[in-house]
C-alpha cells in the first residue's frame, strides 16, 4: 500500500527521499513522487507513474532541498496517473504525502469547491491538503493548521505536510495507518515502515493513534490524540540497512523461501525448552490466561488465514480445543457469537492489516478478553492492541508474496497447540512429541528446497496455461488453497484450490488436457481417499502433478507426473509441501516474465479496508 517518506535536515534530502521510496517500493504502488522546499523557499514537485527508477529518471538531479517528503501511491481514487500521484500541492503553499482512505472526501469536494479550492486529481487526498491551506491561511502556523484540519477528516490515514511557509519543519499525523518517526543528528525523519530509513537512522519513534509529530532539525515534539505533549519510547531497530537486501538471489520472493530454515529457527529459538513449551515466549501473564481457555477464534487475512485453516486441525484433533477461523474482513461486520473463555488469536505478517485490525478492535467490543497476535512486526498496531503476542521470527519480508512469513506462523500455532494442549487432552508426552518434530523441521524444509530443481522441470507444463486446480484433503486442503493462491499471485494463472473430495460435485466438470491438477499427497491415513480422487482426474483425460511422500508408492507415467518427498510425519508435511508449491508458484511466474515481488493490483501491507 502506499509508502511514505519525508526528512527535515540541513543537507539535500532527495537522495535520502528516493532511497526510501526504492526501500518501500515492496509495499506495492503504482506511480511516486518528490516534493521539496527548494534554496528559495519554494515548493518544487516531481511525480511519474511507473516505478521509482522511472520517478528518479525525472529527477536527474534536477531538484534539491533541505525539507521534503515523498510517496509511493497504490491507487485507490483515481486511475493511477501523474496528477493523481502524491504529493499534493495546494496554491504552491502546502504539500502532502497521505496514505489511508478518507472516506468523507466527496463531502469536502463539495464544500471546499465552493470556497474556491480548485482540484487537480480524482483523488480522496487532496481535500487533506487544501483543509490544511485553509488553517495555514488563518494561522500561518503547519502544526495549529494540520490539528484544525484533522478532525474535518473520516476515515484512514498516515500523513507527511511541509509547507513553503516554513522551510524547516515537517508535520506528521496518523490514525489507522503506521508511521514512523525516524531520529538522526540535526536532522529527522518520517517514514511508513523501519525499512526506508535504515540508511540513515536506527532510532525510531513509533506514533500512536491519533498522534501528530512536529519536526524540525533541532526536535521532534509529538503530541496524542488529546493535543497533550507526550514521551514515545525511543526504540533501537536491530536491522541493518542490507538485512533487506536482495543479495546473491533474483528476487527477494526467493531469497524468502530460501530463507524458511533459518527463520522456522529463529522462531523457535527461546520459545522452547527440551520437550516443552514456554508459555512466556506469549507475554507476561499468558500462563493464567491460558489455564481458563476453553475455545480458539482465528482471524486473519489472506496467506495468514490460510495458516489459520491449517491451525483449526491441529486445536481440535491435537489439543481437542474448539477452534473456528474466519476472515477478518468478515468477521468485522457480522454479529458473531464467541463462547465464554476463548481466546482471540490475531495472525498477521505486517500486523497492520486493517480488516484484521477492525477484527480485533470488534472483538473487544463484543466482550472478548483475551487476544493473542501472533505476527512479524513487533512495533505494530496489531501487537499493540493484544493482550498477548508471540512474534514470529521470519525477518522482513519485501515480496509481496508471503511464503517465510507463513511458514513461521505454523510454527507458532503448533508452539500455541502444545501449551494449550499441554493443559488438557494433549498433556507433556503430547507436548513433548510437537516439540521434538518442530526441531527438527528446519532440516526437513531444507531436503524440501533441495527437491527446486525437480520443481523447476514442471514449470513449461503451467507457463502457457490459463488455469490450474490444486487438490488436497485434511491440513493439506488449505495448503492447497495457498498454492493456489500464490500461483494466482504472482503468475496471473487462475488457481482454485479444492478438498480433493469435493472434486466430483462439481469442479471435475473443468478437468481436461488444459487445466494442470497438483495434488499435495503426504503419507497419511487421507492418502488412499486422495488416491481415488487422483483417478478420477486421471479418468477424465487430466494432467496430475503430485508431490507425494515417498512411503505412498505413487507411479508416475505419461500424464501423471510425480516429486518425491522424503518421508515426513504428517503434522511437519504442511511446512514441507507449502515449501515445494511456493517453489512452483515462483519459477512458473519467472517463466512468464512477471514481476515477481511486486505483482500487479496488489500491495505488501493492506492498510485499507
Ligand atoms: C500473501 O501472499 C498475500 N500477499 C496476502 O494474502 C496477505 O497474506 C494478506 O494481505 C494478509 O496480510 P498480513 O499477514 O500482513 O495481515
Amino acid at each position: 500500500m502506499c509508502g511514505i517518506v519525508g526528512a527535515v535536515a540541513q543537507r539535500d534530502v532527495v537522495p535520502i527521499l528516493v532511497e526510501g521510496l526504492r526501500r518501500l517500493e515492496y509495499r506495492g504502488y503504482d506511480s511516486a513522487g518528490v516534493a521539496v522546499i527548494d534554496g528559495d523557499a519554494h515548493l518544487a514537485r516531481t511525480r511519474s507513474v511507473g516505478k521509482v527508477r522511472d520517478l528518479e529518471a525525472r529527477l536527474d538531479g534536477h531538484m534539491a532541498g533541505a525539507t521534503g517528503i515523498a510517496h509511493t501511491r497504490w491507487a485507490t481514487h483515481g486511475r493511477p496517473a501523474t496528477e493523481n500521484a502524491h504529493p499534493h500541492i495546494c496554491r504552491k503553499t502546502v504539500a502532502l504525502v497521505h496514505n489511508g482512505i478518507i472516506e468523507n472526501h466527496e463531502e469536502l469536494r463539495r464544500a471546499q469547491t465552493k470556497l474556491g479550492f480548485e482540484f487537480t486529481s480524482d483523488t480522496d487526498t487532496e481535500v487533506i491538503v487544501h483543509e490544511i491551506y485553509r488553517h495555514l491561511a488563518d494561522t500561518h502556523d503547519l502544526l495549529e493548521a494540520v490539528r484544525r484540519a484533522l478532525p474535518a477528516l473520516r476515515g484512514a490515514y498516515a500523513l507527511g505536510v511541509i509547507t513553503s511557509e516554513a522551510p524547516g519543519r515537517l508535520v506528521a499525523a496518523r490514525r489507522g495507518c503506521p508511521l514512523v518517526v525516524g531520529l538522526g543528528i540535526g536532522e529527522h525523519f518520517i517514514a511508513s515502515d523501519v525499512a526506508a530509513l535504515l540508511p540513515v537512522t536506527q532510532r525510531f519513534i513509533f506514533l500512536e493513534e491519533g498522534d501528530v509529530a512536529d519536526l524540525t532539525r533541532e526536535r521532534v515534539t509529538i503530541y496524542d490524540a488529546s493535543g497533550q505533549i507526550v514521551e514515545r519510547p525511543v526504540k533501537q531497530s536491530e536491522l541493518s540497512a542490507d538485512a533487506v537486501a536482495r543479495g546473491e538471489y533474483r528476487h527477494y520472493m526467493l531469497k524468502e523461501i530460501y530463507e524458511q530454515p533459518r527463520a522456522i529457527t529463529d522462531t523457535l529459538t527461546n520459545r522452547i525448552g527440551l520437550h516443552h513449551v514456554y508459555d512466556e515466549a506469549f507475554g507476561t501473564g499468558a500462563a493464567a490466561i491460558f489455564d481458563t481457555i476453553e475455545a480458539v477464534q482465528i482471524v486473519a487475512c489472506g496467506t495468514s488465514y490460510h495458516a489459520g485453516l491449517i491451525g483449526r486441525y491441529w486445536f481440535e484433533a491435537l489439543a481437542e480445543i474448539p477452534c473456528s477461523v474466519e476472515v477478518a474482513s468478515e468477521f468485522r461486520y457480522r454479529r458473531p457469537r464467541l463462547a465464554p473463555h476463548t481466546l482471540f488469536v490475531t495472525l498477521s505478517q505486517s500486523g497492520e492489516t486493517a480488516d484484521t485490525l477492525a477484527a480485533l478492535a470488534h472483538a473487544k467490543t463484543i466482550g472478548v478478553e483475551h487476544t493473542l497476535a501472533i505476527c512479524n512486526v513487533p512495533e505494530s498496531a496489531l501487537v499493540r492492541q493484544s493482550g498477548l503476542a508471540l512474534l514470529t521470527q521470519a525477518g522482513p519480508e519485501i515480496g509481496v508474496a508471503s511464503t517465510k512469513a507463513f511458514t513461521t506462523q505454523l510454527v507458532a500455532l503448533l508452539l500455541l497447540v502444545a501449551s494449550l494442549g499441554r493443559r488438557g487432552h494433549l498433556g507433556g508426552d503430547g507436548e513433548r512429541r510437537i516439540v521434538g518434530l518442530l526441531r527438527t523441521l528446519p532440516v526437513l524444509t531444507e531436503q524440501a528446497l533441495s527437491l527446486d530443481a525437480a520443481v523447476q522441470s514442471w514449470v513449461p507444463a503451467f507457463a502457457n496455461k490459463q488455469h490450474a486446480l490444486f487438490l488436497g484433503r485434511g491440513t493439506q486442503y488449505p495448503v492447497a488453497m495457498e498454492g493456489a493462491l500464490k500461483l494466482k499471485e504472482i503468475s496471473y494463472i487462475h488457481a482454485e484450490a479444492y478438498p480433493a473430495g469435493e472434486l466430483k460435485h462439481g469442479p471435475l466438470a473443468l478437468v481436461d488436457a488444459d487445466m494442470p491438477v497438483v495434488a499435495v499427497a503426504p503419507g497419511n491415513e487421507l492418502f488412499e481417499k486422495l488416491h481415488s480422487n487422483l483417478q478420477e482426474v486421471r479418468a477424465r483425460g487430466g494432467e496430475l502433478f503430485v508431490f507425494a511422500d515417498a512411503k505412498n508408492g505413487i507411479t508416475a507415467d505419461e500424464r501423471t507426473h510425480v516429486i518425491t518427498v522424503p518421508p515426513t510425519d504428517d503434522l511437519m508435511a504442511p511446512v514441507v509441501y507449502t515449501v515445494l508449491l511456493q517453489l512452483l508458484a515462483y519459477h512458473v511466474a519467472v517463466s512468464k516474465g512477471a514481476d515477481i515481488d511486486q505483482p500487479r493490483n496488489l500491495a505488501k501491507s493492506v492498510t485499507v479496508e
